[in-house]
């Protein structure tokens, strides 16, 4: 039923095709019209994460589907920060209603919100977006297409991101016009030119700009004056990124490098020695 699943993990497949067979018989068009779907599992020690889409579904191409895992795929094989891929889970599964569903099973990437309110995550969350879409960029040669708050995951632990989502992913060489989200996509879109290493640029800006507005800490949270050059550094490089005209925009490799050189000088930056780059080091920043 499952083909290539390794033993140890445990997908819910009887609760999900009871409740397909369920909904089937109510209303047949909820599952026509509802893919992907999302599952989350385990393993023995780790937390999986599984995007299903029905095969035949109106809305997407099977094609399409081979696009993104294979986009995702790349991506990571060019040393970009994405969910891991279980690939003897990227199969097709038939059920006991004849369905056939394309499964991606990932590890489970982390929460799509900065957890922890400061304005020093916030720099650390937009130095690793914008090193890993120059990355995609440069080393996959991928314009993700939908860079937003719900397509990028922040992991806590390493201080860093993961990219999510190659629904709407193209290599840079064969851009045609794709429209990402509304409020977040670079505003030539609107006039008809073609995404770029620029219009990605520009969401990451926007994504940054809107988890300052949904994350940050209140005014009188200490930190925030302790680092308040943290934070128009912050400022200056999201105005940057946001700039309407693209050949005015701040590129990511200047947005990396900038977060780079601040962030070594800092002494409430220590250096990991770890791949992914730099860490607070917190405890020095209480004390401050
Ligand atoms: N590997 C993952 N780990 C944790 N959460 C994930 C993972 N992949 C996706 N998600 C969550 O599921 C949501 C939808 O997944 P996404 O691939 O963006 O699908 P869609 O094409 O429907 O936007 C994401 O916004 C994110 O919150
Ligand atoms: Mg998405």
């Amino acid at each position: 039923m499952f083909d290539g699943a390794g033993a140890s993990i445990s997908f819910p497949w009887t609760r999900y095709r009871n409740a397909l067979a369920a909904s089937e018989e109510e209303d047949y068009n909820f599952y026509q019209q509802r893919s992907p779907f999302f599952f989350q599992g385990e393993t023995r020690n780790q937390r999986v994460f599984f995007k299903v889409w029905r095969i035949g579904d109106l809305n997407i191409s099977e094609e399409e589907i081979k696009n993104e895992i294979s986009f995702l795929r790349r991506a990571r094989v060019k040393g970009v920060s994405v969910p891991h891929i279980f690939d003897k889970l990227t199969t097709k599964v038939s059920t006991a209603t004849n369905l056939v569903f394309h499964v991606l099973g990932m590890s489970h990437a982390g929460s799509t919100s900065i957890i922890e309110k400061k304005w020093t995550t916030v720099l650390l969350y937009l130095f690793s977006l914008s090193q890993n879409v120059e990355k995609l960029h440069k080393e996959a040669g991928i314009i993700h297409c939908d860079i937003k708050p719900d397509n990028v995951a922040w992991v806590e632990s390493t201080k860093n991101v993961k990219i999510l989502d190659f629904g709407h992913a193209q290599m840079i060489e064969k851009t045609a016009l794709v429209r990402g989200t509304k409020g977040l996509e670079a505003p030539e879109l609107l006039q008809g030119v073609k995404n770029s290493c620029a219009t990605d640029a520009y969401s990451v800006g926007a994504t940054v700009e809107w988890q300052i507005q949904h994350c940050l800490p209140s005014s009188n949270d200490p930190e925030t004056s302790d680092v308040s050059s943290v934070q128009s550094l912050v400022h200056e490089i999201v105005k940057g990124l946001l700039k309407s005209e693209p050949e005015f925009r701040m590129t990511l490799q200047a947005a990396s490098m900038r977060l780079e050189g601040f962030i070594s000088q800092q002494p409430f930056f220590a250096i990991t020695g770890r791949k992914q780059g730099f860490r607070p080091a917190l405890e020095q920043l209480a004390i401050k």
